[in-house]
């Protein structure tokens, strides 16, 4: 059993630096494209057998220390009531943005296992097939990325509509940010129950924030969530940083984390469907040979 990625989480001794990839399974594996041919994104998120198998492909295909389940942030945003399309151009899209109260009052806060029944069911097909192998990481969106995506009806470059909500409407923000960190957590906790091992939270856009303002408005829902998360599992948090920042080569990296225990190596932009193969496998390659103890 690999279980690197699991002790680097826990800060213990490793022998090399655990390394996985956002969208590891992806376009850009020959495999997953004949999978994604036969069925859209969304239909391929809810077949516990398909998602299950891209889960593993890339363990196979590229090498990597820990399986992400296969899914989306935005699986519980529909769960809620959202109207959900992903878009070959635009990325995800939804039909009935939430901007005002009788939006927000009527999301609903899911009980898991009877609307993402199928992420759950993927979780449990996943630990038997992978028996072992490598640990399998659930997920959730952070409570404010989820919002910003409810709010402004799919991805957005300057967060206008969230903003303005924050500071026009706080009474309705706080509502939604309830809704959405109770139905996380439940998530979160029905993953756990249902076979993950690690979970990470997703805050990709929290960045858009002021130091001050993601304080106020984003960290106390991310708390909240953590503190209610039953089970002994490692929670990884992950906050995007400015494009800048992260577009340090693997080495660099290893070099300035070298003193560091715990350190997980992960590529914040996630593959791109352009990449080739071949690259990937150099990377998780470079990252076990450099960090090498
Ligand atoms: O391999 C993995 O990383 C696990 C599965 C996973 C996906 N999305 C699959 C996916 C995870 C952990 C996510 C998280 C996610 N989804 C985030 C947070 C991380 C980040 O990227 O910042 C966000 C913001 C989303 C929302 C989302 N989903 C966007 C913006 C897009 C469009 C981007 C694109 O490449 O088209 C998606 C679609 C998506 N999610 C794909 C995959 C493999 C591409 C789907 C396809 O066309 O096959």
């Amino acid at each position: 059993m690999n279980d690197t990625f699991l002790k680097a989480c826990r800060g213990e001794k490793v022998g090399y630096t655990p390394v996985w990839i956002m969208r590891q399974a992806g376009r850009y594996l020959k495999e997953y494209q004949k999978v994604r041919k036969k069925v859209d994104f969304l239909t391929l998120c809810k077949t516990p057998e398909l998602a299950a198998q891209v889960t593993i492909q890339p363990i196979d295909a590229i090498g990597v220390d820990a399986a992400i389940l296969f899914s989306d942030i935005l699986i519980p945003a529909e769960a809620m009531g959202m109207e959900l399309k992903f878009s070959e151009s635009k990325g995800p899209v939804f039909l009935n943005p939430v901007r005002d109260k009788s939006a927000v009052d009527k999301l609903s806060v899911p009980e898991p296992e009877d609307s993402m029944g199928f992420v759950l069911e993927t979780i449990k097909i996943l630990r038997r097939e992978l028996s072992g192998r490598v640990p399998l990481i659930g997920f959730s969106g952070a409570p404010f990325t989820m919002a910003t995506y409810m709010i402004e009806g799919g991805s957005s470059k300057n967060f206008l509509l969230t903003k303005r909500m924050i500071f026009q409407q706080p009474d309705l923000y706080k509502e939604l940010m309830n809704k959405i960190s109770q139905t996380t957590t439940a998530y979160l906790n029905s993953q756990i129950k249902a076979g993950a091992q690690a979970v990470q939270l997703f805050d990709t856009w929290a960045g858009m924030l002021s130091p001050d303002d993601y304080r106020a408005y984003a960290l106390p829902y991310v708390k909240e969530v953590i503190s209610n998360i039953k089970g002994q599992v490692p929670i990884i948090y992950f906050v995007f940083l400015p494009k800048d920042k992260i577009e340090e080569r693997a080495k660099d990296i290893l070099k300035r984390a070298s003193s560091a225990r715990g350190h997980i190596f992960n590529l914040g932009h996630g593959i791109l469907p352009e990449t080739p193969e071949e690259n990937a496998i150099a990377l998780v390659e470079a990252v076990h040979k450099f960090s090498k103890r």
